[in-house]
Protein backbone atom coordinates (compact mmCIF):
# COMPACT_ATOMS: atom_id res chain seq x y z
CA UNK A 1 0.00 0.00 0.00
CA UNK A 2 1.34 3.29 -0.80
CA UNK A 3 2.15 5.87 1.96
CA UNK A 4 2.34 8.52 -0.44
CA UNK A 5 -0.41 11.51 0.14
CA UNK A 6 -2.61 10.84 -2.89
CA UNK A 7 -2.79 14.43 -5.32
CA UNK A 8 -6.35 12.76 -6.37
CA UNK A 9 -8.16 13.13 -2.73
CA UNK A 10 -11.83 13.18 -3.28
CA UNK A 11 -13.42 16.89 -3.05
CA UNK A 12 -15.48 16.78 0.15
CA UNK A 13 -15.77 20.66 0.01
CA UNK A 14 -18.91 20.35 -2.09
CA UNK A 15 -20.25 17.83 -0.22
CA UNK A 16 -19.44 19.78 2.88
CA UNK A 17 -21.54 22.70 1.79
CA UNK A 18 -24.37 20.87 0.63
CA UNK A 19 -24.64 18.14 3.96
CA UNK A 20 -24.53 21.70 6.43
CA UNK A 21 -27.64 23.45 3.36
CA UNK A 22 -29.12 20.08 4.59
CA UNK A 23 -29.81 20.48 7.51
CA UNK A 24 -30.46 24.43 7.16
CA UNK A 25 -32.94 23.93 4.55
CA UNK A 26 -34.50 21.05 6.88
CA UNK A 27 -35.28 23.74 10.12
CA UNK A 28 -36.49 26.36 7.50
CA UNK A 29 -38.85 23.93 5.61
CA UNK A 30 -40.12 21.99 8.53
CA UNK A 31 -40.08 24.68 10.43
CA UNK A 32 -42.42 26.14 8.28
CA UNK A 33 -44.45 23.08 8.07
CA UNK A 34 -44.90 23.67 11.42
CA UNK A 35 -46.55 27.04 10.87
CA UNK A 36 -48.58 26.15 7.85
CA UNK A 37 -50.05 23.26 10.50
CA UNK A 38 -50.73 25.66 12.73
CA UNK A 39 -52.20 28.02 10.62
CA UNK A 40 -54.86 24.88 9.69
CA UNK A 41 -55.58 25.02 13.52
CA UNK A 42 -55.21 28.97 14.27
CA UNK A 43 -56.70 30.81 11.14
CA UNK A 44 -55.64 34.31 12.68
CA UNK A 45 -51.86 32.96 11.52
CA UNK A 46 -52.46 34.47 8.02
CA UNK A 47 -52.31 37.45 9.82
CA UNK A 48 -54.56 38.86 6.76
CA UNK A 49 -51.70 39.92 4.42
CA UNK A 50 -51.48 38.29 1.09
CA UNK A 51 -47.58 36.66 1.33
CA UNK A 52 -48.42 34.78 4.59
CA UNK A 53 -51.73 33.29 3.80
CA UNK A 54 -51.81 29.45 4.12
CA UNK A 55 -52.13 29.12 0.32
CA UNK A 56 -48.71 31.24 -0.64
CA UNK A 57 -46.95 29.71 1.89
CA UNK A 58 -47.57 25.50 1.38
CA UNK A 59 -45.86 25.70 -2.05
CA UNK A 60 -43.18 27.61 -0.30
CA UNK A 61 -43.00 24.52 2.19
CA UNK A 62 -43.20 21.83 -0.30
CA UNK A 63 -40.04 23.70 -1.95
CA UNK A 64 -37.94 23.87 0.74
CA UNK A 65 -38.43 20.46 2.09
CA UNK A 66 -38.37 18.59 -1.06
CA UNK A 67 -35.93 20.74 -2.98
CA UNK A 68 -34.20 22.50 -0.91
CA UNK A 69 -33.50 19.86 1.99
CA UNK A 70 -34.39 16.76 -0.29
CA UNK A 71 -32.36 17.93 -2.82
CA UNK A 72 -29.25 19.13 -1.02
CA UNK A 73 -29.19 15.79 0.83
CA UNK A 74 -29.42 14.09 -2.75
CA UNK A 75 -26.34 15.91 -3.59
CA UNK A 76 -24.41 15.90 -0.67
CA UNK A 77 -24.18 12.06 -0.39
CA UNK A 78 -24.60 11.18 -4.47
CA UNK A 79 -21.40 13.30 -4.97
CA UNK A 80 -20.13 11.50 -1.90
CA UNK A 81 -20.86 8.11 -2.99
CA UNK A 82 -19.72 8.18 -6.26
CA UNK A 83 -16.23 9.45 -5.92
CA UNK A 84 -15.89 6.61 -2.66
CA UNK A 85 -17.57 3.66 -4.97
CA UNK A 86 -15.76 4.75 -8.17
CA UNK A 87 -12.05 5.60 -6.46
CA UNK A 88 -11.86 9.03 -8.02
CA UNK A 89 -12.41 12.50 -7.53
CA UNK A 90 -15.18 14.43 -9.28
CA UNK A 91 -14.56 15.47 -12.96
CA UNK A 92 -14.24 18.70 -12.21
CA UNK A 93 -14.59 21.14 -8.90
CA UNK A 94 -16.00 23.95 -10.93
CA UNK A 95 -18.61 22.50 -12.45
CA UNK A 96 -19.69 20.70 -8.78
CA UNK A 97 -19.17 24.45 -7.39
CA UNK A 98 -21.83 25.92 -10.24
CA UNK A 99 -24.16 23.15 -8.59
CA UNK A 100 -23.64 24.07 -5.06
CA UNK A 101 -24.28 28.08 -5.89
CA UNK A 102 -26.74 27.29 -9.06
CA UNK A 103 -28.97 25.37 -6.85
CA UNK A 104 -28.53 27.63 -3.82
CA UNK A 105 -29.71 30.76 -5.85
CA UNK A 106 -32.95 28.77 -6.98
CA UNK A 107 -33.95 28.14 -3.88
CA UNK A 108 -33.51 31.77 -2.78
CA UNK A 109 -35.15 32.58 -5.95
CA UNK A 110 -38.52 30.43 -4.82
CA UNK A 111 -38.14 32.26 -1.19
CA UNK A 112 -38.52 35.15 -2.43
CA UNK A 113 -40.96 34.78 -5.51
CA UNK A 114 -43.47 32.18 -4.44
CA UNK A 115 -45.00 34.25 -0.89
CA UNK A 116 -45.00 37.33 -3.66
CA UNK A 117 -47.78 34.65 -5.54
CA UNK A 118 -45.50 34.10 -8.93
CA UNK A 119 -46.86 30.41 -9.46
CA UNK A 120 -47.33 28.45 -12.63
CA UNK A 121 -50.16 27.28 -10.35
CA UNK A 122 -48.48 23.49 -10.99
CA UNK A 123 -47.75 21.04 -7.56
CA UNK A 124 -44.12 20.52 -7.09
CA UNK A 125 -43.38 22.89 -10.23
CA UNK A 126 -44.85 26.18 -9.16
CA UNK A 127 -41.60 28.36 -10.11
CA UNK A 128 -41.66 30.46 -12.92
CA UNK A 129 -39.87 30.11 -16.07
CA UNK A 130 -36.97 32.49 -15.54
CA UNK A 131 -36.17 29.88 -11.99
CA UNK A 132 -37.33 26.67 -13.99
CA UNK A 133 -34.41 27.57 -16.62
CA UNK A 134 -31.59 28.37 -13.98
CA UNK A 135 -33.13 24.58 -12.28
CA UNK A 136 -32.42 23.23 -15.81
CA UNK A 137 -29.22 24.45 -16.40
CA UNK A 138 -27.96 23.44 -13.00
CA UNK A 139 -29.42 20.16 -13.03
CA UNK A 140 -27.83 19.26 -16.61
CA UNK A 141 -24.75 19.94 -14.72
CA UNK A 142 -25.08 18.21 -12.16
CA UNK A 143 -25.35 15.05 -14.72
CA UNK A 144 -22.24 16.23 -16.20
CA UNK A 145 -20.38 15.83 -13.19
CA UNK A 146 -22.12 12.64 -11.89
CA UNK A 147 -21.66 11.19 -15.19
CA UNK A 148 -18.53 12.24 -16.50
CA UNK A 149 -16.78 11.09 -12.76
CA UNK A 150 -18.45 7.83 -13.36
CA UNK A 151 -16.72 7.47 -16.77
CA UNK A 152 -13.39 8.24 -15.21
CA UNK A 153 -13.94 5.85 -12.58
CA UNK A 154 -10.65 3.61 -11.61
CA UNK A 155 -13.01 0.62 -10.31
CA UNK A 156 -14.43 -2.05 -13.22
CA UNK A 157 -17.66 -2.17 -11.99
CA UNK A 158 -20.73 0.89 -11.12
CA UNK A 159 -22.27 -0.01 -7.98
CA UNK A 160 -25.52 -0.25 -7.46
CA UNK A 161 -26.15 2.78 -5.77
CA UNK A 162 -24.68 4.62 -8.31
CA UNK A 163 -27.50 3.23 -10.45
CA UNK A 164 -30.28 4.60 -8.69
CA UNK A 165 -28.76 7.99 -8.67
CA UNK A 166 -28.00 8.10 -12.07
CA UNK A 167 -31.86 7.54 -12.89
CA UNK A 168 -32.77 9.63 -10.80
CA UNK A 169 -30.64 12.50 -12.21
CA UNK A 170 -31.89 11.30 -15.89
CA UNK A 171 -35.89 11.15 -15.44
CA UNK A 172 -35.69 14.24 -13.37
CA UNK A 173 -34.11 16.30 -15.93
CA UNK A 174 -36.79 14.79 -18.31
CA UNK A 175 -39.60 15.38 -16.26
CA UNK A 176 -38.61 19.22 -15.60
CA UNK A 177 -38.02 19.75 -18.96
CA UNK A 178 -41.30 18.91 -20.59
CA UNK A 179 -43.73 19.50 -18.18
CA UNK A 180 -41.90 23.08 -17.65
CA UNK A 181 -42.58 23.49 -21.77
CA UNK A 182 -44.77 26.88 -21.35
CA UNK A 183 -45.12 30.27 -23.07
CA UNK A 184 -43.70 33.25 -20.64
CA UNK A 185 -45.91 36.30 -21.47
CA UNK A 186 -43.67 38.39 -18.98
CA UNK A 187 -40.92 38.21 -16.50
CA UNK A 188 -43.29 36.45 -13.88
CA UNK A 189 -45.84 34.52 -15.58
CA UNK A 190 -45.91 32.22 -18.50
CA UNK A 191 -49.21 29.52 -19.78
CA UNK A 192 -48.16 26.10 -20.19
CA UNK A 193 -47.65 24.75 -23.64
CA UNK A 194 -50.47 21.69 -23.10
CA UNK A 195 -54.38 22.26 -22.07
CA UNK A 196 -57.36 20.34 -20.76
CA UNK A 197 -57.01 16.66 -20.35
CA UNK A 198 -53.55 16.93 -21.66
CA UNK A 199 -51.93 19.27 -19.40
CA UNK A 200 -53.35 17.21 -16.67
CA UNK A 201 -51.82 14.12 -17.58
CA UNK A 202 -48.29 15.86 -18.53
CA UNK A 203 -48.48 17.29 -15.08
CA UNK A 204 -48.96 14.33 -13.37
CA UNK A 205 -46.95 12.49 -15.04
CA UNK A 206 -44.23 14.67 -13.80
CA UNK A 207 -45.72 15.06 -10.29
CA UNK A 208 -45.98 11.36 -9.31
CA UNK A 209 -42.33 10.64 -10.67
CA UNK A 210 -41.20 13.46 -8.88
CA UNK A 211 -42.25 11.37 -6.35
CA UNK A 212 -40.93 8.03 -7.89
CA UNK A 213 -38.00 9.18 -8.76
CA UNK A 214 -36.69 12.65 -6.87
CA UNK A 215 -38.17 11.55 -3.79
CA UNK A 216 -37.71 7.49 -4.19
CA UNK A 217 -34.74 6.23 -6.29
CA UNK A 218 -32.73 8.97 -5.63
CA UNK A 219 -32.91 8.13 -2.22
CA UNK A 220 -33.00 4.58 -2.68
CA UNK A 221 -29.24 5.41 -3.68
CA UNK A 222 -28.59 6.71 -1.05
CA UNK A 223 -30.17 3.41 0.83
CA UNK A 224 -27.94 1.07 -1.17
CA UNK A 225 -24.53 2.77 0.23
CA UNK A 226 -25.40 4.09 3.85
CA UNK A 227 -27.20 1.28 4.89
CA UNK A 228 -24.65 -1.47 4.36
CA UNK A 229 -21.75 1.02 5.53
CA UNK A 230 -23.40 1.88 8.66
CA UNK A 231 -24.83 -2.24 9.32
CA UNK A 232 -21.03 -2.81 8.21
CA UNK A 233 -22.47 -5.92 6.22
CA UNK A 234 -22.62 -6.17 2.96
CA UNK A 235 -25.87 -6.06 1.30
CA UNK A 236 -28.36 -8.78 1.45
CA UNK A 237 -28.68 -9.59 -2.19
CA UNK A 238 -26.77 -8.09 -4.85
CA UNK A 239 -29.19 -9.65 -7.72
CA UNK A 240 -32.08 -8.38 -6.01
CA UNK A 241 -30.94 -4.73 -6.27
CA UNK A 242 -30.62 -5.26 -10.22
CA UNK A 243 -34.19 -6.78 -10.17
CA UNK A 244 -35.81 -4.23 -8.50
CA UNK A 245 -33.52 -1.37 -9.97
CA UNK A 246 -34.69 -2.35 -13.44
CA UNK A 247 -38.59 -3.08 -12.21
CA UNK A 248 -38.67 0.08 -10.55
CA UNK A 249 -37.54 2.20 -13.37
CA UNK A 250 -39.81 0.61 -15.36
CA UNK A 251 -43.00 0.59 -13.72
CA UNK A 252 -42.82 4.23 -11.53
CA UNK A 253 -42.88 5.95 -15.28
CA UNK A 254 -47.19 4.83 -15.67
CA UNK A 255 -48.33 5.02 -12.44
CA UNK A 256 -49.44 9.09 -12.58
CA UNK A 257 -52.34 8.38 -13.97
CA UNK A 258 -54.05 7.20 -10.56
CA UNK A 259 -53.74 10.97 -9.42
CA UNK A 260 -56.62 12.03 -11.36
CA UNK A 261 -58.58 9.17 -10.79
CA UNK A 262 -62.94 10.15 -11.69
CA UNK A 263 -61.58 12.92 -14.26
CA UNK A 264 -61.73 14.06 -17.38
CA UNK A 265 -58.37 11.66 -18.47
CA UNK A 266 -60.30 8.49 -20.38
CA UNK A 267 -61.07 5.39 -18.15
CA UNK A 268 -58.57 3.19 -19.64
CA UNK A 269 -55.45 5.52 -18.82
CA UNK A 270 -56.93 5.45 -15.57
CA UNK A 271 -57.42 2.06 -14.91
CA UNK A 272 -53.75 1.70 -16.33
CA UNK A 273 -52.47 3.89 -13.71
CA UNK A 274 -54.16 1.72 -11.10
CA UNK A 275 -52.84 -1.54 -12.23
CA UNK A 276 -49.04 -0.46 -12.68
CA UNK A 277 -49.45 0.94 -9.23
CA UNK A 278 -50.57 -1.98 -7.74
CA UNK A 279 -47.57 -3.91 -9.31
CA UNK A 280 -45.25 -1.47 -8.25
CA UNK A 281 -46.38 -2.92 -4.76
CA UNK A 282 -43.60 -5.76 -5.64
CA UNK A 283 -40.21 -4.19 -6.51
CA UNK A 284 -40.79 -1.11 -3.80
CA UNK A 285 -41.04 -4.36 -0.78
CA UNK A 286 -38.10 -6.18 -3.24
CA UNK A 287 -35.67 -3.09 -2.23
CA UNK A 288 -37.28 -2.48 1.40
CA UNK A 289 -36.43 -6.31 2.07
CA UNK A 290 -33.32 -5.98 0.64
CA UNK A 291 -32.43 -3.54 2.62
CA UNK A 292 -33.29 -4.74 6.28
CA UNK A 293 -32.04 -8.13 5.32
CA UNK A 294 -28.57 -6.39 5.19
CA UNK A 295 -29.10 -6.11 9.03
CA UNK A 296 -29.13 -9.99 9.23
CA UNK A 297 -26.68 -11.19 12.03
CA UNK A 298 -26.37 -7.33 12.84
CA UNK A 299 -29.41 -6.47 14.51
CA UNK A 300 -27.71 -6.08 18.00
CA UNK A 301 -26.07 -3.03 16.92
CA UNK A 302 -29.66 -1.10 16.69
CA UNK A 303 -28.94 -1.20 20.20
CA UNK A 304 -26.39 0.84 20.50
CA UNK A 305 -26.09 2.69 16.93
CA UNK A 306 -28.94 5.51 16.71
CA UNK A 307 -27.75 6.19 13.16
CA UNK A 308 -28.84 2.46 12.48
CA UNK A 309 -31.67 3.09 13.96
CA UNK A 310 -33.08 5.88 11.34
CA UNK A 311 -31.96 3.94 8.86
CA UNK A 312 -33.40 1.04 8.96
CA UNK A 313 -36.80 3.18 10.56
CA UNK A 314 -36.38 5.24 7.37
CA UNK A 315 -36.93 1.44 5.46
CA UNK A 316 -40.11 0.64 7.50
CA UNK A 317 -42.03 3.67 7.23
CA UNK A 318 -41.06 3.11 2.85
CA UNK A 319 -42.26 -0.23 2.92
CA UNK A 320 -45.74 1.34 5.04
CA UNK A 321 -45.87 4.37 2.57
CA UNK A 322 -45.46 1.59 -0.39
CA UNK A 323 -48.25 -0.72 0.49
CA UNK A 324 -50.12 2.58 1.19
CA UNK A 325 -50.06 3.88 -1.80
CA UNK A 326 -50.96 1.10 -4.06
CA UNK A 327 -54.29 0.70 -1.64
CA UNK A 328 -54.88 4.41 -2.02
CA UNK A 329 -54.41 3.67 -6.17
CA UNK A 330 -57.41 1.37 -6.11
CA UNK A 331 -60.14 4.14 -7.71
CA UNK A 332 -62.94 2.58 -5.33
CA UNK A 333 -60.49 3.44 -2.36
CA UNK A 334 -59.35 6.82 -4.12
CA UNK A 335 -63.12 7.68 -3.83
CA UNK A 336 -62.92 7.76 -0.11
CA UNK A 337 -59.22 9.20 0.31
CA UNK A 338 -58.92 11.81 -2.41
CA UNK A 339 -58.94 15.36 -1.27
CA UNK A 340 -58.75 14.18 2.48
CA UNK A 341 -56.02 14.29 4.84
CA UNK A 342 -55.46 10.51 4.41
CA UNK A 343 -53.51 11.52 1.43
CA UNK A 344 -51.37 14.31 3.44
CA UNK A 345 -50.94 11.42 6.18
CA UNK A 346 -49.46 9.23 3.53
CA UNK A 347 -46.87 12.04 1.85
CA UNK A 348 -46.07 12.83 5.10
CA UNK A 349 -45.08 8.65 6.12
CA UNK A 350 -43.27 8.92 2.84
CA UNK A 351 -41.57 12.43 3.47
CA UNK A 352 -40.77 12.63 7.06
CA UNK A 353 -40.78 8.59 8.02
CA UNK A 354 -38.98 7.57 4.75
CA UNK A 355 -37.20 10.59 3.02
CA UNK A 356 -35.90 12.93 6.13
CA UNK A 357 -35.12 9.77 8.00
CA UNK A 358 -32.71 7.96 5.44
CA UNK A 359 -31.40 11.41 4.98
CA UNK A 360 -30.77 12.06 8.64
CA UNK A 361 -29.28 9.18 9.11
CA UNK A 362 -27.04 9.46 6.16
CA UNK A 363 -25.77 13.18 7.21
CA UNK A 364 -24.96 11.77 10.41
CA UNK A 365 -22.53 9.22 8.96
CA UNK A 366 -20.88 11.64 6.85
CA UNK A 367 -20.24 14.33 8.94
CA UNK A 368 -17.72 13.10 11.07
CA UNK A 369 -16.00 11.91 8.35
CA UNK A 370 -16.33 15.10 5.87
CA UNK A 371 -14.72 16.88 8.81
CA UNK A 372 -12.00 14.98 9.87
CA UNK A 373 -13.59 13.59 13.03
CA UNK A 374 -13.37 10.56 14.40
CA UNK A 375 -16.86 10.50 15.63
CA UNK A 376 -19.85 12.58 16.23
CA UNK A 377 -20.30 15.61 18.89
CA UNK A 378 -23.29 13.31 20.82
CA UNK A 379 -24.40 9.72 20.18
CA UNK A 380 -26.75 10.64 22.98
CA UNK A 381 -28.00 13.84 21.11
CA UNK A 382 -29.11 11.29 17.82
CA UNK A 383 -30.56 9.49 20.15
CA UNK A 384 -32.83 12.18 21.28
CA UNK A 385 -33.09 13.31 17.52
CA UNK A 386 -34.20 9.25 16.88
CA UNK A 387 -37.29 9.58 19.24
CA UNK A 388 -38.37 12.94 18.52
CA UNK A 389 -38.32 12.08 14.63
CA UNK A 390 -40.30 9.03 15.63
CA UNK A 391 -42.79 10.09 17.41
CA UNK A 392 -43.54 12.99 15.47
CA UNK A 393 -43.83 10.76 12.15
CA UNK A 394 -46.11 8.83 14.18
CA UNK A 395 -48.65 11.41 15.38
CA UNK A 396 -48.81 13.13 12.27
CA UNK A 397 -49.78 10.01 10.22
CA UNK A 398 -52.09 8.84 12.79
CA UNK A 399 -53.89 12.31 12.85
CA UNK A 400 -54.34 12.16 9.68
CA UNK A 401 -55.53 8.78 9.00
CA UNK A 402 -58.14 9.51 11.49
CA UNK A 403 -59.10 13.18 10.05
CA UNK A 404 -58.82 11.71 6.62
CA UNK A 405 -61.18 8.62 7.22
CA UNK A 406 -63.68 11.23 9.00
CA UNK A 407 -63.91 13.50 6.44
CA UNK A 408 -64.34 11.01 3.65
CA UNK A 409 -67.00 9.20 5.67
CA UNK A 410 -68.73 12.38 6.79
CA UNK A 411 -69.00 13.75 2.81
CA UNK A 412 -70.73 10.68 1.26
CA UNK A 413 -72.95 10.42 4.12
CA UNK A 414 -76.67 10.63 2.67
CA UNK A 415 -79.77 11.18 4.53
CA UNK A 416 -82.86 8.70 3.09
CA UNK A 417 -84.00 11.74 1.31
CA UNK A 418 -80.45 11.90 -0.26
CA UNK A 419 -79.67 14.81 0.85
CA UNK A 420 -76.11 15.36 2.79
CA UNK A 421 -75.85 14.35 6.24
CA UNK A 422 -73.42 16.54 6.79
CA UNK A 423 -71.87 20.58 5.90
CA UNK A 424 -68.52 20.75 5.01
CA UNK A 425 -67.88 22.95 8.25
CA UNK A 426 -68.90 19.92 10.56
CA UNK A 427 -66.92 18.22 8.82
CA UNK A 428 -63.82 20.72 9.23
CA UNK A 429 -64.79 20.97 12.96
CA UNK A 430 -64.24 17.26 13.33
CA UNK A 431 -61.03 17.60 12.19
CA UNK A 432 -59.72 20.11 14.33
CA UNK A 433 -58.75 18.11 17.12
CA UNK A 434 -56.65 16.06 14.47
CA UNK A 435 -54.89 19.41 13.13
CA UNK A 436 -53.59 19.98 16.34
CA UNK A 437 -51.75 16.59 16.90
CA UNK A 438 -50.52 16.98 13.72
CA UNK A 439 -48.86 20.66 14.73
CA UNK A 440 -47.65 18.88 17.61
CA UNK A 441 -46.10 16.07 15.87
CA UNK A 442 -44.57 18.53 13.10
CA UNK A 443 -42.85 20.40 16.33
CA UNK A 444 -41.48 17.20 17.44
CA UNK A 445 -40.05 16.65 14.49
CA UNK A 446 -38.79 20.22 13.85
CA UNK A 447 -37.61 20.43 16.95
CA UNK A 448 -35.42 17.16 16.40
CA UNK A 449 -33.69 19.08 13.22
CA UNK A 450 -32.57 21.68 15.77
CA UNK A 451 -30.32 19.28 17.86
CA UNK A 452 -29.08 17.84 14.63
CA UNK A 453 -27.89 21.45 13.80
CA UNK A 454 -26.16 22.03 17.48
CA UNK A 455 -24.91 18.69 17.69
CA UNK A 456 -23.49 19.53 13.63
CA UNK A 457 -22.72 22.62 14.52
CA UNK A 458 -19.95 21.70 17.53
CA UNK A 459 -18.92 18.46 15.30
CA UNK A 460 -17.39 21.24 12.82
CA UNK A 461 -16.72 23.72 15.58
CA UNK A 462 -13.91 21.11 16.91
CA UNK A 463 -12.88 20.19 13.14
CA UNK A 464 -9.27 21.31 12.27
CA UNK A 465 -9.31 22.06 8.49
CA UNK A 466 -6.25 20.82 7.70
CA UNK A 467 -7.73 17.46 9.67
CA UNK A 468 -10.72 17.37 7.02
CA UNK A 469 -8.42 17.85 4.18
CA UNK A 470 -6.21 14.71 5.53
CA UNK A 471 -9.63 12.63 5.93
CA UNK A 472 -10.21 13.19 2.10
CA UNK A 473 -6.68 12.27 1.01
CA UNK A 474 -6.61 9.52 3.33
CA UNK A 475 -9.39 7.89 1.89
CA UNK A 476 -8.14 7.38 -1.69
CA UNK A 477 -4.22 6.62 -0.47
CA UNK A 478 -5.80 4.00 1.82
CA UNK A 479 -7.96 2.23 -1.60
CA UNK A 480 -4.63 1.88 -3.20
C1 LIG B 1 -42.08 19.21 10.58
C2 LIG B 1 -42.41 18.61 9.56
C3 LIG B 1 -43.54 18.93 8.63
C4 LIG B 1 -44.77 19.51 8.86
C5 LIG B 1 -45.34 19.99 10.16
C6 LIG B 1 -45.46 19.57 7.58
C7 LIG B 1 -46.72 20.11 7.40
C8 LIG B 1 -47.39 20.19 6.20
C9 LIG B 1 -48.69 20.78 6.00
C10 LIG B 1 -49.53 21.43 7.09
C11 LIG B 1 -49.02 20.64 4.70
C12 LIG B 1 -50.30 21.11 4.02
C13 LIG B 1 -51.38 20.09 4.17
C14 LIG B 1 -52.69 20.49 3.59
O1 LIG B 1 -52.74 21.15 2.55
O2 LIG B 1 -53.73 20.14 4.18
C15 LIG B 1 -47.93 19.94 4.06
C16 LIG B 1 -47.91 19.57 2.73
C17 LIG B 1 -46.88 18.86 2.15
N1 LIG B 1 -45.66 18.53 2.74
FE1 LIG B 1 -45.15 18.78 4.66
N2 LIG B 1 -44.66 19.01 6.62
C18 LIG B 1 -43.48 18.62 7.21
C19 LIG B 1 -42.39 18.04 6.59
C20 LIG B 1 -42.33 17.68 5.26
C21 LIG B 1 -41.21 17.05 4.60
C22 LIG B 1 -39.87 16.70 5.27
C23 LIG B 1 -41.59 16.83 3.30
C24 LIG B 1 -40.83 16.21 2.14
C25 LIG B 1 -39.64 15.68 2.18
C26 LIG B 1 -42.95 17.34 3.14
C27 LIG B 1 -43.67 17.32 1.97
C28 LIG B 1 -44.93 17.84 1.80
C29 LIG B 1 -45.69 17.70 0.58
C30 LIG B 1 -45.22 16.98 -0.70
C31 LIG B 1 -46.92 18.34 0.79
C32 LIG B 1 -48.09 18.48 -0.20
C33 LIG B 1 -48.99 17.28 -0.04
C34 LIG B 1 -50.13 17.19 -1.03
O3 LIG B 1 -50.36 18.13 -1.80
O4 LIG B 1 -50.83 16.17 -1.06
N3 LIG B 1 -43.35 17.86 4.34
N4 LIG B 1 -46.93 19.70 5.00
C1 LIG C 1 -45.65 2.10 -4.55
C2 LIG C 1 -45.54 3.30 -4.14
C3 LIG C 1 -46.60 4.36 -4.09
C4 LIG C 1 -47.82 4.43 -4.71
C5 LIG C 1 -48.47 3.42 -5.65
C6 LIG C 1 -48.43 5.67 -4.31
C7 LIG C 1 -49.70 6.06 -4.65
C8 LIG C 1 -50.29 7.26 -4.31
C9 LIG C 1 -51.67 7.62 -4.48
C10 LIG C 1 -52.75 6.71 -5.04
C11 LIG C 1 -51.82 8.90 -4.07
C12 LIG C 1 -53.12 9.69 -3.98
C13 LIG C 1 -53.48 10.39 -5.21
C14 LIG C 1 -54.72 11.24 -5.02
O1 LIG C 1 -55.75 10.73 -4.56
O2 LIG C 1 -54.65 12.43 -5.33
C15 LIG C 1 -50.52 9.37 -3.66
C16 LIG C 1 -50.24 10.65 -3.27
C17 LIG C 1 -48.97 11.07 -2.97
N1 LIG C 1 -47.88 10.28 -2.68
FE1 LIG C 1 -47.75 8.30 -2.98
N2 LIG C 1 -47.57 6.35 -3.49
C18 LIG C 1 -46.44 5.58 -3.33
C19 LIG C 1 -45.34 5.90 -2.56
C20 LIG C 1 -45.05 7.17 -2.13
C21 LIG C 1 -43.84 7.57 -1.43
C22 LIG C 1 -42.72 6.63 -1.01
C23 LIG C 1 -43.91 8.92 -1.27
C24 LIG C 1 -42.98 9.90 -0.63
C25 LIG C 1 -41.79 9.83 -0.48
C26 LIG C 1 -45.17 9.37 -1.85
C27 LIG C 1 -45.57 10.68 -1.95
C28 LIG C 1 -46.82 11.08 -2.39
C29 LIG C 1 -47.21 12.47 -2.52
C30 LIG C 1 -46.31 13.69 -2.31
C31 LIG C 1 -48.57 12.47 -2.88
C32 LIG C 1 -49.48 13.68 -3.01
C33 LIG C 1 -49.51 14.21 -4.37
C34 LIG C 1 -50.43 15.41 -4.43
O3 LIG C 1 -51.64 15.24 -4.60
O4 LIG C 1 -49.93 16.52 -4.29
N3 LIG C 1 -45.83 8.28 -2.33
N4 LIG C 1 -49.61 8.35 -3.79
Amino acid sequence: MSTAISPTAYNYKVVRQFAIMTVVWGILGMGLGVFIASQLVWPELNFDLPWTTFGRLRPLHTNLVIFAFGGCALFATSYYVVQRTCQTRLISDSLAAFTFWGWQAVIIGAIVTLPMGFTTTKEYAELEWPLAILLAIVWVTYGLVFFGTIVKRKTKHIYVGNWFYGAFIVVTAMLHIVNHASLPVSFFKSYSAYSGATDAMIQWWYGHNAVGFFLTTGFLGMMYYFVPKQAERPIYSYRLSIVHFWALITLYIWAGPHHLHYTALPDWAQSLGMAMSIILLAPSWGGMINGMMTLSGAWHKLRTDPILRFLVVSLAFYGMSTFEGPMMAIKTVNSLSHYTDWTIGHVHAGALGWVAMISIGAIYHMIPKLFGRAQIHSTGLINAHFWLATIGTVLYIASMWVNGITQGLMWRAINDDGTLTYSFVEALQASHPGYIVRALGGAFFASGMLLMAYNVYRTVRASDPAEAEAAAKIAVVGAH
